[in-house]
């Protein structure tokens, strides 16, 4: 299983005073040397931790892959071909929520988001399509043309009631199962710490995690090649 990470927590601490420290690149050069499979980044419409530059300057350096996510608009698509990221994740944004809330609504948006998916793609753009694990969102990303779903595990993440997150958990190994058989490649993110990755590491049908927010927390007490590598530990160990 591979590991995705996101740094955009080292670019929220450097537009916090408006600095140039933390350097992304730095950040993203030193997760690929721990061990990063790509690199994930947030293009937010408010732009309150990555920064249009930051794309550009990451992008011919990364030894890895670019996996861009941004909401499904005109203005994000113009951004996204023009970099030309090897992945994008389209995701739902709200100018006012703390992080990514709930997955896209694929059956509602379907004609908006297959048309920018489709441009995407015709670009050469691996498109991932961020979900929750819900069988009608994973039949519309399918029918839409996206080769990529990301589950989200937020709720799983953020549910304190041991049977609650046992049934959201089921919930998310039965959504992989199935959009596995269909033929989608499955990632899963949002919210996974050192603690709750490993039940989501022991589905074997998914392809990659990707996570940020507890990496870059960990690396303020362990550094941050430790902190990408002791997440990785937690991934293996939980698939021996
Ligand atoms: N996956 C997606 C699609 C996201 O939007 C985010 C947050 O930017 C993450 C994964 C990472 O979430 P976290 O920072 O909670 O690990």
């Amino acid at each position: 299983m591979k590991l995705g990470v996101n740094i955009d927590h080292i670019a929220t601490i450097r537009q916090a005073r408006g600095t140039d420290y933390p350097s992304i690149l730095d950040a993203a050069t030193l997760a690929e040397q721990a061990g990063a499979d790509s690199i994930t980044l947030h293009l937010r419409e408010d732009r309150r931790h990555m920064q249009d530059h930051d794309l550009y300057t990451l992008k011919p350096l990364l030894k890895t892959k670019m996996n861009l996510e941004m909401a499904a608009t005109n203005e994000m698509l113009a951004i996204a071909l023009d970099v030309l990221p090897e992945d994008v994740c389209l995701v739902p944004e709200r100018r006012e929520e703390r992080t990514t809330e709930g997955g896209l609504d694929v059956v509602k948006q379907f004609q908006q988001i297959k048309e920018i998916t489709t441009t995407l793609k015709a670009a050469g753009i691996r498109v991932s399509l961020f979900i929750a694990p819900d069988k009608e969102q994973v039949d519309a990303s399918h029918e839409l043309g996206a080769p990529v779903i990301e589950i989200h595990t937020g709720h799983y993440a953020n549910l304190t009631d041991l049977t609650l997150q046992k049934a959201e958990l089921e919930k998310i190994q039965l959504i992989t199962t199935y959009a596995d058989e269909k033929g989608l490649v499955v990632n899963a993110g949002h919210g996974l710490h050192y603690t709750n990755v490993q039940n989501i590491a022991k589905i074997q049908q998914i392809n990659e995690l990707n996570i940020g927010h507890a990496i870059v927390a960990k690396a303020i007490f362990i550094g941050w090649e430790k902190a990408i590598q002791l997440m990785q530990q937690c991934i293996r160990e939980s698939q021996n």
